[in-house]
């Protein structure tokens, strides 16, 4: 029997011994509100089984139906998620979920569309899969992002169909992703394990990448963890002296582009940009500024790299060539006292699997107690 494992549930064929269970929530008007068909009465739901049952008998399947169990509590089932071809030539599928409300905001959705994901790209060597929902289920929609789907779609009052107890136009969004995002959004997908990198290998796994990136969009939540790790950086004297600039929009970017002429800049889905307060330089001939500067960077470098995705740190490019600071300050309106120190371009890479340049032996670098 097909079995998916994640690290709290495994996910096996739905079908008609699953009575008890189903029944427990897609009888439930609270867990049924924004979904197509329900609350279920028996017969209804028995019906559902059948149909999910005999659709694993035919070779190979049109519907994926997985009855989805927590590993602890006995292997107690708390929902289903599927996935279902669009047509004969599979290579697009829709997916769908079920949780039972008791197991709701605990991650379990994320997890089983995570699961359902790595089935549909690694094993059905899907090239798309996409799904739906009612913009008013904003839990959904924020399933769909954490698992790294782009919103495709916003329709408005598109579709006549039941929410909660009556009918109704109600408006849809519609995400999907694509295999080669789903391979390349490394370590969240395609690698051996579904999990985040701890923070050592993160150190060692972050490189710069010079290509070109893939256009998916990186949703907001991301950038804002990343920027956060910017000014959690330490600050001399906690002044604080780094602010960061996001540039999403695609007539900006294209702007920042003919200033800074860089394939990744170019192409990144966003920019994000350095903006450094300019210090008194001190009796040392050197500023706080600048030390401040590196802190921030190298913090959301690290965050960067940690959530999957690739940059590098064009400052060369950026900070030392002045015509460049000032095009980019009247472009952006940065105020007097602050410059663009560095544009980082950031995004899913078109060719991932870079390597860190080679760094001289530790022996060289590191001393104990005398350097000499
Ligand atoms: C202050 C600073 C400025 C940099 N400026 C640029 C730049 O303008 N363009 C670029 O391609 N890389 C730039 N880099 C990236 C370095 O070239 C890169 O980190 C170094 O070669 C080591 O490679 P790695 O990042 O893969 O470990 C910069 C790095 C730092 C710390």
């Amino acid at each position: 029997m097909l079995r998916l494992e994640t690290e709290r549930l495994v996910l096996r064929p739905l079908g008609t011994g699953d009575f008890e269970a189903y029944y427990s929530y897609t009888s439930v008007p609270e867990n049924m509100v924004y979904t197509i068909f329900g609350p279920f009465t028996p017969e209804e739901a028995r019906k559902f089984l059948e149909m999910y049952e005999n659709w694993w008998k035919e070779d190979p399947p049109r519907v994926y139906e997985f009855a989805i169990m927590l590993k602890k509590e006995n292997g107690k089932m708390i929902g289903n998620c599927g996935l279902y071809m669009d047509d004969e030539k599979r290579a697009t599928a829709m997916l769908g979920w079920y949780i039972h409300r008791d197991y709701w905001n605990q991650g379990y959705a994320t997890e089983a569309v995570k699961a359902l994901l790595k089935f549909g790209f690694e094993d059905l060597e899907l090239h798309r899969i996409h799904a739906e929902c009612n913009t008013d289920n904003i839990a959904s929609a924020r399933v769909m992002e954490k698992v790294g789907m782009r919103r495709e779609g916003h329709f408005i009052k598109n579709r006549f169909d039941r929410v909660g107890d009556r009918k109704m136009w109600y408006s849809e969004f519609f995400y999907g992703i694509l295999r080669e995002e789903y391979l390349n959004k490394q370590p969240l997908y395609g690698g051996k394990e579904d999990r985040l990198m701890d923070f050592f290998e993160v150190v060692d796994k972050r490189y710069s990448y010079r290509g070109e990136f893939l256009d998916t969009p990186v949703p907001r939540e991301d950038l804002i963890k990343i920027v956060t790790a910017g000014i959690k950086a330490p600050s001399a004297r906690n002044l604080q002296t780094q602010s960061f600039l996001i540039v999403t929009d695609a007539d900006l970017r294209a702007k920042i582009a003919e200033i800074i002429p860089q394939k990744g800049i170019a192409t990144a889905p966003v920019l994000i940009l350095l903006v450094s307060q300019r210090q008194e330089l001190g009796p040392m001939k050197v500023s706080f500024e600048l030390k401040d500067y590196g802190a921030a960077a190298e913090n959301i470098l690290l965050a960067i790299a940690a959530l999957g995705y690739a940059t590098v740190w064009t400052d060369g490019e950026t900070s030392m060539i002045p015509e460049r600071q000032e095009k980019l300050a009247e472009l952006l309106g940065i105020p007097e006292d602050r410059s663009v120190r560095a544009v980082l371009p950031v995004g899913i890479p078109k060719d991932p699997g870079g390597k860190q340049a080679p760094r001289k032996p530790f022996d060289e670098l590191v001393k104990f107690n005398r350097y000499s």
